[in-house]
């Protein structure tokens, strides 16, 4: 647990950065009041020595021997899926929980290394699939009219006899004799199939339509070649607008960087979700730096949140015409849904209908056919974009808490931006709003004792989906939780444009050039090193306000580089940001709402619990990444764009002769 462990002067170097960067915001000298105090008394409190994330009151151990890890007993364990099945014999999945009268000691050594739940595995819970009829045909007799007692009490014996620890079943997946059967197409998935069929024959129409008429019939025609696969390539590879009064290619490479980094984190998000061989290993690198910054990684959607609220209020700030408020309400929100949900809502059907019929395996019941069953019961909520407030504890396709999360607060982002426009309070505003709900967030964390990010994806969380974690649907995807981010993205733009218009050259201040670069790797170490600042007890009080203060923290160091860097202050990073990309900023949507389904084909049709290291990473991670920007290619060809043209052509038809000032439908700011 050396890890933890803080001398007083990295706490004086966190207290200075911190303090540094909150003091450059005009506004925040009350957050900066509240997180000196905060570090301060964390500082003073915790210098004595290696501090750990538990409750040292409890039974905790933090050290294991090899020799001593390994008499535990193995935490996954499947048995050969296809053999078993092929030659009609039982096949059981399920969770069991262990017990032993309490002079057990090996059963002591587990509970205790279970109770540092941080870092590891409830080593009394086994998982396992096994051919329950060639393991114990002897039982057969007594249970074979109940599969499910028979795989218990089979797996009871095998840990009794091995282990003297009993085993009883708390979770059964499945019980199955003979290979699955193919189920006969339902309704909906012939729907699918029939839709899927007549979008690419509608595009083969308009394609060979695009192809062969004149340019003059075109001009009359233009909805007709909407679904043209030639034109929504040209729209793809189209080099993407700049803006002259502010300088956004940073935020092109962005999306990418951020994008990469979910990738990545699913990556290892989903790997512990399964059955993994390598427990010990995940278990160990856990406080490693390079798992810290990984784990916390999620907190780059936080930057997702920031460029869409600035370019939303970058639009409506720059906007010289009076348009009346109601009117540019609605067409901008009908903007964005025209944007997103065509292949949201493609890509969900698809997964409620053909996805579980992709693949077989030993886990593709539980992860695949499971999941699209609550896709199934939850879907009337994604289409009404409220699937992360209403029955948030069922999980479905859960990347897309944050598609509901922004849309809820672009409405509030968009109605607070045009009551504001043209105020000189509107920035003195925000920047109070920002606190109140930063606030907000702390009361929150208070009250429910809610757990910082890095606690909240550990090993056993991930695997029960966050089954009893108030903090995920109350911080993580909840609208409160994410209000800083939004209103830290309005703040931007309007501080920004404040200055221009004041005619302050904020860039001219070399203090503020080089707070700006180093804001943006200091974004990545806070990342990494807050995890450190949660204190001895992971539900305890520090932690309570690590859960509030961390994003708004990052969002500070992201606020600062981003004002830099559309402002023309250069750096590494930005200059490596803008050449990011090349088409790939437009296939981030794409990948963020299928890296998920695809990767759970590949982990779901192992028949083996896989090994996950720091060598493997890499190469999933990349084969994930190409994957699922490839796979964006077609839905956007074929779904995102031709939805788009199509809106813009009947639109501007019917506006041409009202308003001609029609804004340009935005597609860069996911
Ligand atoms: C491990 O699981 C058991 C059985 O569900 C539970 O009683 C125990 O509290 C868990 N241990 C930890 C540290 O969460
Ligand atoms: C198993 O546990 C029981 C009860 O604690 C004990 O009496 C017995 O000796 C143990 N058996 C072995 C093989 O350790
Ligand atoms: C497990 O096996 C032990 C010893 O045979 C037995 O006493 C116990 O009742 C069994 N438990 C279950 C849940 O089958």
């Amino acid at each position: 647990m050396h890890v933890y462990k803080l001398t007083g002067v990295q706490y004086a170097c966190i207290c200075v950065s911190v303090s540094v960067s909150l003091g450059m915001a005009a506004h925040a000298r009350v957050a900066v009041v509240a997180a000196l105090a905060l570090l301060a008394r964390i500082a003073a409190t915790d210098t004595t020595g290696p501090c750990s994330l538990y409750n040292s009151s409890d039974n905790v151990i933090h050290e294991l021997t090899d020799a001593e890890y390994y008499a535990m007993p193995k935490l996954f364990d499947l048995d050969d899926y296809e053999s078993c099945l092929s030659r009609r014999e039982v096949y059981c999945m399920g969770s069991f929980e262990l017990s032993a009268p309490p002079d057990n000691q090996l059963f002591q050594v587990m509970t205790g290394w279970s109770n540092k739940w941080v870092d590891n595995y409830n080593h009394t819970l086994l998982h396992r699939g096994v051919c329950v009829s060639q393991r114990c045909p002897h039982l057969a007799n007594k249970h074979n009219a109940h599969l499910d007692t028979w795989f218990e009490s089979c797996v009871n014996e095998s840990t009794t006899w091995d282990y003297n620890i009993t085993a009883q079943l708390y979770h059964l997946d499945y019980c199955q004799r003979g290979p699955p059967r193919e189920a006969p197409l339902s309704a909906n998935q012939r729907a699918f199939a029939a839709v899927f069929s007549a979008v690419l024959a509608i595009a083969a129409i308009s394609t060979t339509l695009d192809l062969t008429l004149t340019d003059h019939t075109k001009k009359d025609y233009g909805w007709a070649l909407s679904w043209s696969v030639r034109r929504s390539w040209r729209d793809l590879i189209a080099p993407i607008p700049s803006s002259s009064s502010a300088d956004l290619r940073c935020f092109n490479g962005l999306r990418v960087f951020c994008m990469m980094s979910i990738l990545l984190e699913h990556v290892a998000w989903l790997s512990i979700q399964t059955y993994t061989s390598n427990t010990r290993y995940l278990e160990q690198s856990r406080s490693s730096p390079d798992t810290l910054l990984m784990t916390n990684g999620t907190l780059v959607v936080q930057n997702f949140f920031v460029m869409s609220s600035f370019l939303l209020a970058q639009k409506l700030l720059r906007q010289r015409e009076k348009v009346s408020m109601v009117k540019t309400f609605f067409s901008t929100m009908i903007n964005r849904i025209v944007r997103i949900s065509p292949s949201y809502f493609l890509v969900m059907w698809f997964v409620t209908t053909w996805w579980e019929r992709l693949g077989v395996g030993p886990l593709w019941a539980t992860s695949v056919v499971g999941e699209a069953e609550v896709c199934r019961r939850k879907f009337w909520t994604h289409v009404l974009y409220v699937n992360n407030v209403v029955h948030p504890e069922d999980k479905c396709m859960i990347q897309t808490w944050y598609l509901a999360a922004d849309m809820q607060l672009y409405i509030a982002g968009l109605l607070l931006t045009l009551l504001l426009r043209g105020r000189r309070i509107a920035t003195l505003l925000l920047a109070a709003l920002f606190l109140i709900f930063t606030a907000m967030n702390f009361a929150m964390s208070f009250t429910w004792r809610l757990v910082p990010n890095f606690v909240l994806h550990r090993p056993e969380a991930i695997r029960s989906g966050y089954a009893g974690e108030n903090a995920f649907d109350m911080i993580y995807q909840s609208p409160v939780g994410n209000a800083p981010a939004v209103l830290a993205g309005l703040l931007l733009a309007h501080l920004h444009y404040q200055l221009r218009d004041s005619g302050v050259r904020i860039t001219e201040y070399k203090l503020f050039r080089w707070i700006s670069i180093l804001s943006a790797p200091a974004a990545l170490w806070w990342a990494a090193v807050e995890p450190l600042l949660a204190g001895g007890d992971a539900r305890g009080a520090q932690a309570n306000a690590l859960a509030a203060y961390e994003r708004p923290v990052f969002l500070l160091f992201v606020v600062l580089a981003l004002l830099g860097a559309i402002n023309g202050v250069k750096s590494p990073w930005r200059s490596w940001l803008s050449h990011l990309g090349g088409i790939l900023p437009r296939l981030s949507f794409g990948a963020l709402l299928l890296h998920l389904p695809l990767y759970k084909i590949f982990l779901a049709t192992r028949t083996a619990p896989i090994q996950f290291d720091r060598w493997s990473t890499p190469f999933e991670w990349f084969g994930i990444s190409v994957v699922s920007y490839i796979a964006a290619i077609p839905l956007a060809l074929l779904v995102e764009l031709p939805a788009q043209t199509l809106y813009k052509e009947l639109t501007t038809r019917r506006r041409e002769e009202h308003d001609p000032t029609r804004e340009k439908l935005d597609r860069n700011d996911m």
